[in-house]
């Protein structure tokens, strides 16, 4: 009697173990996965050059359709138009505050009928508070709608393994030359 008494208890004490551990573990990694372990907010400004501002442009044409050119961007919605930049980043959505980094990289405009972009770009640190890079990719669009995510794929330096969402959100659109994005940075893994 003793012993089966003893089989029991271990056997309830093991299936007790097996069951706190097999839902601790994945309640904890769901948890993890949607509760940012690091936030970040940046506005980066882009001057697109437009035939008559080459010093004080930050972006340009280099690739267009047959049917454009790289001095405007091209009709219906800007199709098939690849820019490259290198705009400051600022921690305020003020142009002329002092630069923390560049943000450098590209887009593509991807839609006739909409305005919608492809992006692919890092943030690039060099300063005594931040080193290191964060690594942005994702389809930026439809351009006109409030807020877009796209996905942040890696990072270095100080941003080490950075993955996680950006939430772009166009915080100013100026005369078809300057624009200024809010980059809402949410990190779901932090090194
Ligand atoms: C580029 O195209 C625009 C029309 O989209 C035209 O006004 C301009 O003259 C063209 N520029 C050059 C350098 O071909
Ligand atoms: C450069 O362009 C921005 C945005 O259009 C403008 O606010 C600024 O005054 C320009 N700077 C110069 C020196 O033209």
């Amino acid at each position: 009697m003793g012993a089966t008494k003893l089989i029991i208890s271990a056997l309830l004490l093991l299936l007790f173990l097996f069951i706190s551990t097999s839902n601790a573990t994945p309640g904890k990694k769901l948890r993890a996965r949607h509760r940012p372990c690091k936030r970040l907010v940046f506005y980066f400004h882009d001057i697109i050059y437009n035939g008559k501002n080459a010093m004080n442009a930050t972006s340009a044409i280099v690739g267009a359709p047959a049917w454009a050119n790289k001095t405007l961007l091209a009709g219906q919605n800007r199709f098939g138009d690849l820019i490259v930049f290198d705009d400051p980043i600022t921690l305020d959505n003020k142009l002329h505050s002092p630069p923390i980094g560049r943000a450098q990289g590209f887009y593509i405009y991807d839609k006739k009928d909409i305005f919608s972009a492809w992006v692919g770009f890092s943030f690039v640190f060099n300063s005594a508070q931040r080193k290191g890079c964060i690594n942005f990719a994702g389809a930026d669009g439809p351009l006109l709608q409030k807020t877009r995510d796209i996905s942040v794929i890696g990072g270095t330096g100080d941003f080490f393994m950075a993955r996680g969402v950006a939430t772009l959100m166009t915080d100013a659109f100026e005369n078809q030359v300057y624009f200024r994005l809010r980059v809402d940075i949410k990190l779901y893994e932090c090194w």
